[in-house]
């Protein structure tokens, strides 16, 4: 357990940055800061622990082609990212709507996201600190975007905060589905992509 710790640190200090299609790294092109998983507080992972939060990683990189695949067949104007962090998914997908929200439960990462946006000159994208467990979607339907934020437990509170509003014209993107079971409880069915861990969902 220890050693697997101590590899998986050593390992984050010498990551090379993500290389996304532009060829470069995009927090190095922009001079923002998404990529790196920078999170040593322990009293937070320990908090993070007990209420089954996972911890930030941007979305790796091959996702992300396939997710505008996905959405360029959606004629939904609006994203949310639920467990948004650094703000890394809403802004590679920023050109594709007319309206981004960004859901972070903390406080530094959902600062690290507006500053971010502010470095990028964005207008289209708010940022929303909260926990996803009342959070409210927007009543007209949107695109979820979900990377593993969190499990079982703070997934029923989500979904039970917004199942009278959910038709099936909302479209939920989730990667790394752990909490996939909770969705089909809910009714939602769900439709396996090219890309292994990414699910969409619609309720049915
Ligand atoms: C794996 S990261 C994904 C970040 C981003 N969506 C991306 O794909 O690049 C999950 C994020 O969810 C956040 N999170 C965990 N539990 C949450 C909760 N209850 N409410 C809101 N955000 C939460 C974490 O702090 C973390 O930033």
């Amino acid at each position: 357990m220890l050693a697997k710790k101590i590899i998986f640190r050593i390992r984050e200090v010498f990551r090379t940055p993500y290389v996304y299609d532009s060829g470069t790294s995009f927090d190095a092109d922009h001079g923002i800061d998404t990529e790196r998983i920078n999170d040593r507080n322990i009293v937070r992972r320990v908090y993070r622990r007990l209420r089954g939060f996972s911890n930030y990683q941007a979305l790796p990189v091959q996702y992300l082609s396939q997710i505008r695949k996905i959405l360029l067949t959606s004629e939904l104007k609006t994203l949310v990212d639920i467990g948004s962090g650094k703000g890394c998914v809403l802004f590679y997908l920023r050109d594709m709507f007319d309206y981004l929200i960004g859901v972070e439960y903390f406080q530094d990462l959902h600062e690290l996201a507006i500053f971010n946006a502010k470095v990028l000159n964005t207008t289209n994208i708010e940022f929303v600190n909260i926990d996803a467990s009342c959070y409210r979607l927007p009543s007209n339907p949107c695109v979820v975007f979900i990377f593993n934020p969190f499990g079982e437990k703070v997934m029923t509170d989500f979904l039970t905060a917004n199942l009278d509003l959910v038709t099936k014209d909302y479209l939920f993107i989730y990667v790394n589905p752990v909490a996939l079971h909770v969705f089909e409880e809910f009714g939602f069915r769900s439709c396996a992509t090219d890309l292994q861990n990414l699910i969409t969902l619609r309720k049915l």
